[in-house]
């Protein structure tokens, strides 16, 4: 069945419908389960609200595992028979040719943990492994950001206000401000440290948001000028890189069959600089898995 325009459009306001639901009950859950403690506090109140995935360092809180219930419990309503894959319960990769939708309940768990005000729902819908539709809500800051393939990239305040996005016009690469993100492992650390040294004295400077999905949105909307990070998850990306993509950025993203384990690049970037920020990465080693 092919998805036709459309259909896409509908499928981002799909999107953008739960995200901003989830985001609501994200933000409530937190004053109820960590309240505005600070963390020894929240530590001793709640130790059995968090818990650890890959690494000792990579979180996470019941907040996570029932918003990502909360969204399946809605596109089960929605969107029927569509398949899911999800941070916290997983899924398939679905038939060829249907809907897929990507999860993430909180993209920048660590950020939610600790109370710094950058962390979000996203939704992504994808076809055969490529991003079709999305949303990212930022949960603290009120705004959703969402695309469609061939539909454009926007952004809704938390008033209403629509605007549509454009990455910015920079076409200099040394005057860029660059987003980036690690993983949890240590030798994937060491690795992205190694290329990071090689790309900050190339750059204006770099940003470490916590949020790869906000990371692509703020490429998106022009609040950066490139996010790149080695063995992100489809979760982390399936939205945010097609915001970033249908805001005019040249985007990479890892094959339909990657997982974060290869250590694929993601890469956003505005289009003027996106050659010579390409050759920046090349000469430090980032273009190859990390
Ligand atoms: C993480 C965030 C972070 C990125 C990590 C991701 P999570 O997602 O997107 O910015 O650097 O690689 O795992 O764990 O908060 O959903």
């Amino acid at each position: 069945m092919e998805i036709v325009h459309q259909d896409r459009w509908e499928l981002s306001e799909i999107a953008v419908t739960i995200a901003r639901e989830a985001a609501q009950h994200v933000a409530t859950r937190r004053a109820e389960v960590f309240g505005d403690n600070a963390f020894d506090e929240r530590g001793d109140d709640s130790p059995e609200a968090v818990s650890t995935k890959s690494t000792p360092t990579d979180p996470v809180t019941v907040v996570d595992t029932e918003t990502e219930r909360f969204v399946r419990d809605r596109l089960a309503r929605l969107r029927p028979g569509d398949t899911v894959l999800g941070e916290e319960y997983g899924g398939g990769a679905g038939a060829p040719g249907a809907v897929r939708w990507v999860v993430d309940p909180i993209d920048g768990t660590v950020n939610f943990l600790y109370g710094v005000p950058a962390y979000a729902v996203s939704i992504g819908a994808q076809v055969d492994g490529v991003s079709v539709a999305g949303a990212v809500a930022d949960v603290v800051g009120g705004t959703v950001y969402a695309a469609s393939l061939g539909g454009g990239a926007r952004a809704i305040s938390a008033d209403g206000t629509v605007r549509r996005l454009r990455a910015n016009p920079i076409t200099d690469p040394a005057l860029a401000l660059v987003a980036t993100g690690f993983g949890y492992s240590r030798q994937r650390r060491e690795r992205q440290g190694a290329v990071l040294a090689q790309v900050l004295p190339q750059v204006r400077d770099v940003r470490r948001i916590g949020s790869a999905a906000l990371d692509l949105c703020m490429v998106a909307s022009g609040r950066a000028d490139a996010h790149f990070e080695h063995g992100l998850s489809p979760w982390d990306w399936a939205a945010g890189a097609l915001i970033a993509q249908e805001a005019g950025a040249t985007v990479i993203v890892p094959g339909p069959d990657s997982n974060s384990d290869d250590g694929a690049l993601t890469l956003a970037v505005a289009p003027a600089i996106a050659d010579r920020f390409i050759e920046i990465l090349r000469g430090a080693g980032g273009l190859e898995n990390l």
